[in-house]
């Protein structure tokens, strides 16, 4: 595999919806390149987490990346005001979009955010294949999205290291994500298979030390 620049993002679904400031301070002192906001919304996905408010009060306590992956039906009417609220990245699905994925790729770009394609574990990765040049993110699920704190399915590392050979054919700057299940062990299997963002919910919200955590699975 390349010699690649890993990048760790924390799931502040994982995080106390209470105190998330303090929470998204702790991340940022703990090393993480990238703050991972997983919106839900009862209906794409079986549970509600927040929306766009919640990403532009985030937006006030920290500088870091945004990392905004919507799990919702018809992503594209809340592109706009999820990029009115500073997120840097936008990822929708491609479930949730099917043959309109292009199209709602384009319109978060329009806006000046980054965009992203992600599939469920059950979904073929060669369905991006005509939108990867659109693409600045592509998030490889590695479990069902809905609920943090689930295990890791290893038969998705197909699906990335599928993408990872497409992207390296690309003359693009292309970040591989993977999403869901990731802790000291799973990690290392996601980079073997190419992978160079590593979100993960538990793994660092459960640690005694987040910086070690973070630390570890940079390292892993
Ligand atoms: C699942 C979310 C993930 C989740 C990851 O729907 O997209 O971001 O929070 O959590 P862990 O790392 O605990 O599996
Ligand atoms: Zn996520």
């Amino acid at each position: 595999m390349k010699n690649v620049d890993i990048k760790i993002a924390p799931s502040i679904l994982s995080a106390d919806f209470a105190n998330m400031a303090s929470d998204i301070i702790s991340l940022e002192n703990s090393g993480a390149d990238i703050i991972h906001c997983d919106v839900m919304d009862g209906v794409f996905v079986p549970n509600i987490t927040f929306g766009i408010k919640m990403i532009s009060d985030i937006r006030k306590v920290t500088s870091l990346p945004l990392d905004c992956h919507l799990m919702i039906v018809e992503p594209e009417k809340y592109v706009e005001a999820f990029a009115k609220a500073g997120a840097d990245f936008i990822t929708v699905h491609y479930e949730a979009c099917k043959d309109n994925l292009a199209d709602v790729l384009k319109l978060i770009k329009s806006f000046g955010v980054k965009c992203g394609a992600v599939i469920n574990p059950n979904t073929k990765a060669s369905v991006l294949d005509d939108v990867l040049p659109l693409c600045d993110m592509v998030l490889v699920m590695s479990v069902y999205p809905g609920f943090g704190g689930q295990s890791f399915i290893a038969e998705t590392l197909d699906n990335v290291k599928y993408l990872r050979a497409k992207i390296d054919q690309i003359d693009k700057d292309i970040l591989l994500e993977i999403d869901g299940g990731i802790n000291n062990d799973t990690v290392k299997l996601a980079k073997e298979a190419g992978a160079n963002v590593i979100v993960s919910g538990n793994t660092i919200f459960k640690a005694e030390s987040r910086a070690h955590a973070v630390l570890s699975l940079k390292n892993a």
